[in-house]
């Protein structure tokens, strides 16, 4: 299509958000507004960018950081190790973020998208982004049926941008795409009658804007059932920083049981954790299920209270925190909700 730069560069002169991460020039900033928009939406990105970027201005100051205070900056994001990525590209830069695109392709945490984002908004060079809502614009206008999620669809749907991409305004072509997938040809029932590419758009045409894009494998959903215990000793509780190859490293939590499925309080008196930390103690329950959704599991936790007297000996990797400090741990969304509710970070 010949003038599909120019229609999608008018659309986005009349539609185009003012975001501050636009309005700049700075790789660094523009590298964390990336990360924060992998898997974030704008409205929920916004602000924890402009906190993020107050607190650490510059790549010396990300790098200098603990990774607590660089997750605590994250807390209730989701997808902790982009954080954790982005503190170790930090310490792998010298203080100064790389200009080419190899360099920043190699960066922990980035791949293509993000490598071809930041190198066309802050150095203008002509690389085209494809993430998600590329492919849905794409597959759409031109009518692409080749599922985006197989080597020759990859290939396909690259080559189709890099060939649409305007050279001369690769940063604003760039943003003019996220911003027509995010805005005008959105999933689910576009307004296609608001359109600009309506009467040349495969997919509005033949009837088939709701079967593209084409995926050929839906990500399984599993299910995780967590048993939390919320230990009060004293003014203290017992906290203990995820460690292993899973959801929320490097956040807290509460000793955790976690089961096969949905366990009542006396299957869980039975189970081998709770035999070896709690065995003298009566559970009580402060709420669940609590249905917590993230992208490929959903969490049913159940909240417990028991009480321990001071002469309790605190398990090998947990600490004793009071409860008044709690405010200064990261913690998942899950369990920032249930300190919250069950007001217990005071
Ligand atoms: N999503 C990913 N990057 C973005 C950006 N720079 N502006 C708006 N949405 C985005």
């Amino acid at each position: 299509m010949k003038d599909f730069s120019s229609i999608l560069l008018s659309w986005y002169a009349i539609h185009k958000r003012a975001l501050p991460w636009r309005e700049v020039k700075d790789p660094y900033l523009i590298w964390i507004s990336e990360i924060i928009l992998q898997q974030t939406r704008v409205a929920q990105g916004y602000d924890y960018f402009l906190r993020f970027v107050k607190r650490f201005p510059n790549v010396q100051s990300l790098a200098e950081a603990s990774q607590d205070e660089v997750l605590k900056y994250w807390e209730g994001l989701g997808y902790y190790s982009r954080a954790r990525n982005l503190h170790e590209a930090a310490r792998s830069m010298n203080g100064v973020f790389p200009s080419s695109y190899p360099e920043v392709l190699a960066l922990k945490g980035v791949g293509e998208y993000t490598a071809a984002a930041i190198c066309s908004f802050a150095y203008q060079m002509p690389y085209a982004v494809v993430d998600g809502n590329v492919y849905r614009v794409l597959a759409r206008i031109f009518g692409i049926d080749t599922p985006a999620d197989t080597a020759a669809g990859k290939k396909c749907f690259h080559d189709l941008a890099q060939k649409l991409l305007d050279i001369r305004r690769p940063d604003d072509y760039n943003q003019a795409i996220m911003d027509f997938g995010a805005l005008q040809c959105v999933p689910g029932q576009p307004d296609c009658k608001k359109c600009p590419f309506s009467r040349r758009c495969v997919a509005y045409k033949t009837g088939r804007v709701s079967q593209l894009p084409v995926r050929k494998d839906k990500t399984s959903i599993s299910n995780r059932f967590f048993s939390y215990i919320y230990v009060k000793q004293g003014r203290c509780t017992w906290l203990h920083r995820r460690e292993k190859q899973d959801i929320w490293r490097g956040l807290y939590e509460f000793p955790l049981i976690e089961t096969d499925g949905p366990v009542t309080l006396e299957q869980l008196k039975k189970n081998p954790l709770w035999q070896k930390y709690f065995s003298s103690c009566t559970p009580c329950l402060l709420c669940g299920p609590v249905k917590h959704v993230l992208s490929h599991r959903v969490i049913y936790a159940w909240f417990y209270l028991v009480t321990v007297p001071r002469s309790f000996p605190v398990p090998e990797g947990f600490s004793p925190v009071a409860q008044q400090n709690l405010k200064e741990y990261a913690f998942p969304r899950l369990l920032q909700k249930i300190l919250s509710q069950q007001d217990l970070c005071r």
